[in-house]
C-alpha cells in the first residue's frame, strides 16, 4: 500500500474514533449478551433438500433478478464450521431463525424428522460451545401453502397455525433455548411486505415503483400487524401456560426502530417527531405494554385500523417479556407533509403517518449513516414511554458492497460507535440486555441479494464450497469480546495495521 493511502486511512480512523470514550467488554454487565445474527432463508440454503418446501420468500426471490436463497451460505451443511467460527471469535450468543417449512413442510400437520434433527443438532452444537441460542420463530418465510390457502398474515387463521408451529418449537427445542423472538421486526415487516411490496410476500396497491400482483396498501399493513400482535400474544400465552415454569425462558416481539429526531427545534417538528414515534414504535408497543393502539393512529386511520376486543387487549398487554429492537440508522422528521427523499416512503403507512422523513446520510438505501446517538434516543424513549422494558438489540450492522475487501474499517467504526451508544443508554438506566451484530457472516440479503452484505465473515458466493474469510470486523469483535481490545482509537489502529499485514485470500 502506498504511504499516502496508509496515512489517509490512519487519519480517517483517528478522526472517526476520537469521539469515542474508551470502554471494554467489562464495562457491560456480566450477563449482558454479545452476539451476532442470521436468519434461516438467508443463511441455510438447502432450499429443496430433506423435505423442506417453499416459503413465500422462495417464491418472492425467484420472481426477481437479485438472486435467491437456494444455496445462500450453505449453513444447513456447514453449521458446524460456522459454530466453530463463532466459538473461536468468542461469541456469546447466536441469533438464528427456524424455517417453518423445514420443520413442518405443509405449514401445519406432520413434523419433518430431518428438519427437526437439523435444529436439534444446531442448538446442541451451539450449547456445547457455550453459545446461547436466541431463536426467532418467524423471519419473512411463511409457508407458501398457507399464503395460497388463505392469504397468510392478513387472515386470522394465521393465529392458530403460528401458535401450533410455536408449540412444536417450544416442545422440541425449549429445554435448550431460553430466548425466543416470535416475529422479526414486525412493524417494518407489515409495512414493507403488505404496503410497499418490497419484501415477501410482496403485496401492495398498484403504484409506479413496484409491480405487485395483489394487495391494498391502505388496509393490509394494519390488518397483518393486528394478526401479528394476536399471533404473538397467543404463542406467548401458550409458552407461559405450558412451558415457562419448566423451561424458564423469555419470549418477546421485535420491532424495527429507526432513530427519529426533529429536523429543526421548532414546535411543529417536535410534534411531527412524536407522531412518527407513535406510528413507528407505538403501533406495536402501545398494545404490548398498555393494551391498545395509540390514539393518534386511531384518529388518523379510523376504520382501517382493526379494533381489539377486551379479551384480546388483555391477552396482548404484557405478552412480551422483552422488546427486540432492529436498528440501522436515523431519520430527521419534519412536519412538512410533502414527499420524502425515499420514494417508497410516500405511500401507504408513511403517507398515513403524515410527516416528512429526511435521511441523515446520503439518499441510498444501502449507505445508511452511522448515528449511534439515534439508537441512544430510541432506548431513552422506550425507557421513558414504555415503562423501561427489557431490551435486546437484535440487529445492528453496516451494509457495504459485497466484494472481497476484507478490511471493512467503516463497519468496525459503525459497530463500536453503536456499542458505545448501548453502554451510554445502560448507564442512563435503560434495561438493555444484549446486542447482536447483523450479520455473523455475509448472507443472502433481504433487499439487495448478493450485491451488498453486512457480514463479519466474507463468503465467496461464487465458490461452490462458499469459503468464509474473516474481515477486520471479525477480528475487532473477537478482540473486544475477549478483552484484548479496548474501544479506543489506539487499539483500532493497531489492529488495522496488524490485519493489513496478515490478511490474505
Ligand atoms: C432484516 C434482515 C435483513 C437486514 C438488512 C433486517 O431488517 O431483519 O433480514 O437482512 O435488515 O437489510
Amino acid at each position: 500500500m502506498k504511504p499516502f493511502s496508509q496515512f489517509f486511512i490512519f487519519l480517517v480512523i483517528v478522526l472517526a474514533t476520537s469521539y469515542i470514550d474508551a470502554f471494554t467488554r467489562n464495562d457491560f454487565p456480566e450477563d449482558f449478551l454479545f452476539g451476532a445474527a442470521t436468519s434461516a432463508y438467508q443463511w441455510e440454503g438447502a432450499a429443496d433438500e430433506d423435505g423442506r418446501t417453499p416459503s413465500v420468500w422462495d417464491t418472492f426471490s425467484h420472481s426477481y433478478d437479485t438472486g435467491n436463497g437456494d444455496v445462500a451460505c450453505d449453513g444447513y451443511h456447514q453449521y458446524k464450521e460456522d459454530v466453530k467460527l463463532m466459538a473461536d471469535m468468542g461469541l456469546e450468543a447466536f441469533r438464528f431463525s427456524i424455517s417453518w417449512t423445514r420443520l413442518i413442510p405443509n405449514g401445519r400437520g406432520p413434523i419433518n424428522p430431518k428438519g427437526l434433527l437439523f435444529y436439534k443438532n444446531l442448538i446442541k452444537e451451539l450449547r456445547s460451545h457455550g453459545i446461547e441460542p436466541h431463536v426467532t420463530l418467524y423471519h419473512y418465510d411463511l409457508p407458501q401453502s398457507l399464503e395460497d390457502e388463505y392469504g397468510g398474515w392478513i387472515n386470522r387463521k394465521i393465529i392458530e397455525d403460528f401458535t401450533a408451529f410455536a408449540d412444536v418449537c417450544f416442545r422440541e427445542f425449549g429445554d435448550d433455548v431460553k430466548l425466543w423472538t416470535t416475529i422479526n421486526e414486525a412493524t417494518i415487516f407489515a409495512i414493507a411486505s403488505y404496503g410497499e411490496g418490497l419484501t415477501p410476500p410482496g403485496h401492495c396497491s398498484p403504484n409506479k415503483f413496484i409491480n405487485c400482483s395483489t394487495g391494498n396498501s391502505s388496509t393490509e399493513p394494519y390488518l397483518a400487524a393486528h394478526n401479528m400482535l394476536l399471533a404473538h400474544a397467543s404463542a406467548s400465552k401458550l409458552y407461559r401456560l405450558k412451558y415457562k415454569s419448566k423451561q424458564r425462558g423469555s419470549i418477546g416481539l421485535s420491532i424495527f426502530a429507526f432513530g427519529l429526531s426533529p429536523y429543526t427545534n421548532s414546535k411543529d417538528d417536535e410534534i411531527a417527531t412524536q407522531r412518527a414515534k407513535d406510528f413507528l414504535f407505538g403501533w406495536m408497543l402501545k398494545p404490548l405494554v398498555f393494551g391498545d393502539y395509540p390514539s393518534e393512529m386511531k384518529r388518523t386511520l379510523g376504520s382501517r385500523l382493526p379494533v381489539f376486543s377486551e379479551e384480546e387487549s388483555e391477552q396482548v398487554k404484557g405478552s412480551s417479556d422483552f422488546v427486540g429492537i432492529i436498528h440501522y440508522t436515523t431519520f430527521y422528521v419534519t412536519n412538512r407533509a410533502s414527499a420524502s427523499n425515499f420514494p417508497i416512503m410516500n405511500q401507504g403507512f408513511f403517507k398515513d403517518m403524515g410527516v416528512y422523513m429526511i435521511s441523515t446520510g446520503n439518499s441510498s438505501l444501502f449507505e445508511w449513516e452511522a448515528t449511534p446517538w439515534g439508537l441512544e434516543g430510541v432506548l431513552e424513549h422506550l425507557k421513558q414511554s414504555y415503562n423501561n422494558p427489557p431490551i435486546y438489540i437484535l440487529e445492528n450492522g453496516k451494509p457495504m458492497k459485497h466484494d472481497s475487501m476484507l478490511q471493512d474499517t467503516p463497519r468496525v467504526e459503525y459497530i463500536q460507535g453503536y456499542i458505545g451508544a448501548v453502554l451510554n443508554a445502560i448507564k442512563n438506566g435503560s434495561d438493555t440486555r444484549g446486542y447482536f451484530v447483523w450479520s455473523m457472516i455475509d448472507v443472502y440479503e433481504l433487499l439487495s441479494g448478493y450485491t451488498t452484505s453486512f457480514g463479519m465473515y466474507y463468503v465467496n458466493f461464487s465458490d461452490p464450497g462458499r469459503k468464509r474469510s474473516p474481515k477486520l470486523s471479525a477480528s475487532w469483535y473477537s478482540g473486544f469480546l475477549n478483552g484484548t481490545i479496548d474501544v479506543s482509537s489506539q487499539d483500532t489502529i493497531q489492529l488495522q495495521r496488524k490485519f493489513s499485514g496478515s490478511s490474505s485470500f
